[in-house]
């Protein structure tokens, strides 16, 4: 294959990735994107293989088989509820395999020998991308891999508040500095990389383990954004424009991301990324919050047939219940009779962005009766019956009334406003902030406990 041959395919590569982010950045394009992507993707992978400079293709053809492999299995196993969780794992591979490019350039450069300025300079900015490569894809591998342990429960999702915990981080970002002065100055060493490693590492875990639940989504996106750049400081150390290109692509996208996602939940970016900067809060757990009432699914029924307008705000518990079926099923049920039903989408309900939406449109509800929470945030006080199904921190009036709580601030479905509220949950326990909800103890608030499949189906059939 000739270089031009190469750059040219490189070039269609880039494009069909650009193709793909814009085809993303809407629901009815979304498929299209993916192809575009996966295209773009395939026609890399195949130039970069049968690239002359690369030998032992068979030794990769082995490694992607036993990688799509697993990939595929994964990939085919995997539950809408668990996708953050396996984007979160990739970034750590992307993470890693940086690392693993960075040591690896190392120790080719280490035997080039240097004789006029220009490759002294050339030498200093290659030392200086293995040693970001190594910094950023150390940081994304180990916060990862916490973002991971999170977002699966095999961690706890509430905010690790180590004393100094600022101070830290600072240090650690201070010294790293230092030790890349070291390191480039010296020609290369190995003491200050193997160093700057190891605290890159602790730094990462330590980053996201201090990020309380709530700002989860934030995270996620974030570290999607360091895996590009990840990518792309791997790309100026294997000098492949391609790799470059995608890198600052997914990098740029995922700090957009992050950014939209923190002001959609009135959260300062910055703090957001600097592991939680500026938000240590106590949490009272002891904290009186009264009795709630308890409802069973025949009264529900009762109330929905007497309302003229009501309104479903779903959350995680549907997706884990499965509900969205019977969900829907109900509101046909209760659109045939004449009342207005609707839906409200708060922006991080779930798990992941658009979770809500996409189970919505699996389930066939049109999209004209789904709203956004700015949409409908107005009109609950016209509205009869609000049904949480399986949403907690999103309906969580703390977020407008607690300036001490987790999660303060945060633009919330304020349902309380409603003239009755029931909830579907299986018990009283906390969301995945890990904050108590007022909004249970409420009035005109009622419990109805049980799984939301099951409690939506027995509504289902009273009506
Ligand atoms: P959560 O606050 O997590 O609450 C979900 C509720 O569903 C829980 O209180 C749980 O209570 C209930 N539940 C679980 N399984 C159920 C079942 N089978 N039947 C009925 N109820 C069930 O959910 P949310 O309101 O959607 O808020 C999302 C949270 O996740 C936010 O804190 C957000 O920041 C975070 N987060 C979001 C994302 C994105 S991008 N959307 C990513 C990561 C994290 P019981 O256990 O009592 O049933």
């Amino acid at each position: 294959m000739s270089n031009g041959f190469i750059s040219a395919a490189y070039v269609v590569a880039a494009l069909l990735f650009i193709f793909s982010l814009a085809g993303l950045s809407k629901q009815e394009t979304a498929k299209q994107g993916n192809l575009f992507g996966m295209i773009g993707m395939a026609i890399a992978l195949l130039t970069t293989i049968f690239d002359p400079r690369v030998s032992n293709v068979f030794i990769i053809i082995v490694a992607m088989v036993i990688g799509s492999g697993i990939g595929l299995r994964l990939a085919n196993k995997v539950e809408m509820t668990q996708m953050p969780e396996l984007v979160a794992i990739l970034h750590s591979f992307v993470g890693l395999a940086a690392v693993l490019v960075g040591f690896n350039s190392y120790f080719d450069a280490g035997h080039q020998i240097i004789i006029t300025s220009v490759q002294q300079v050339a030498m200093n900015i290659h030392l200086t991308e293995i040693f970001l490569g190594i910094f950023i894809g150390a940081v994304t591998f180990t916060g990862s891999i916490v973002a991971f342990g999170k977002l699966r429960g095999s961690i706890s999702s509430s905010a690790l508040m180590l004393p100094n915990r600022h101070k830290m981080n600072l240090a650690a970002g201070v010294v790293s500095i230092i030790l890349m002065i070291v390191f480039v100055q010296n020609g290369g060493s190995n003491l200050p990389l193997f160093l700057m490693t190891a605290i890159a590492l602790v730094f990462g875990w330590h980053l996201v383990a201090s990020i309380g639940g709530a700002d989860m989504p934030v995270v996620v996106s974030m570290l999607n954004s360091y895996s590009g750049w990840a990518a792309a400081a791997a790309g100026f150390m294997l000098s492949n424009d391609l790799l470059i290109i995608t890198g600052a692509l997914v990098g740029s996208s995922g700090a957009i991301l992050s950014y939209i996602m923190c002001k959609a939940m009135n959260r300062s970016f910055v703090s957001v990324i600097a592991g939680g900067f500026g938000t240590d809060v106590i949490i009272d757990e002891d904290k009186d919050y009264g009795e709630h009432i308890e409802v069973q699914a025949e009264a529900v029924a009762d109330l929905l047939r007497s309302a003229k307008s009501v309104v479903i705000a779903p959350g995680y518990g549907m997706a884990v219940a499965q509900a969205q079926y019977p969900v829907y099923e109900m509101t046909q049920q209760l659109i045939n009779k004449g009342i207005k039903v609707r839906f409200a989408i708060h922006p991080v309900a779930g798990r992941l962005p658009g979770h809500m939406n996409v189970l919505l449109a699996e389930a066939k509800v049109p999209y004209d009766i789904v709203l956004g929470m700015d949409e409908i945030n107005d009109d609950f006080p016209e509205t009869d019956v609000v049904l949480v199904i399986g949403a907690n921190d999103t309906v969580n009036p703390a977020a407008n009334d607690d300036p001490n709580s987790p999660i303060a601030g945060m633009p919330v479905l304020e349902v309380w406003n409603a003239k009755e509220v029931i909830v579907f949950k299986r018990s009283m326990s906390t969301g995945y902030a890990g904050v108590q909800n007022p909004l249970f103890f409420k009035d005109n608030t009622q419990m109805l406990f049980g799984d939301a499949k099951e409690t939506t189906e027995q509504i289902f059939r009273a009506l």
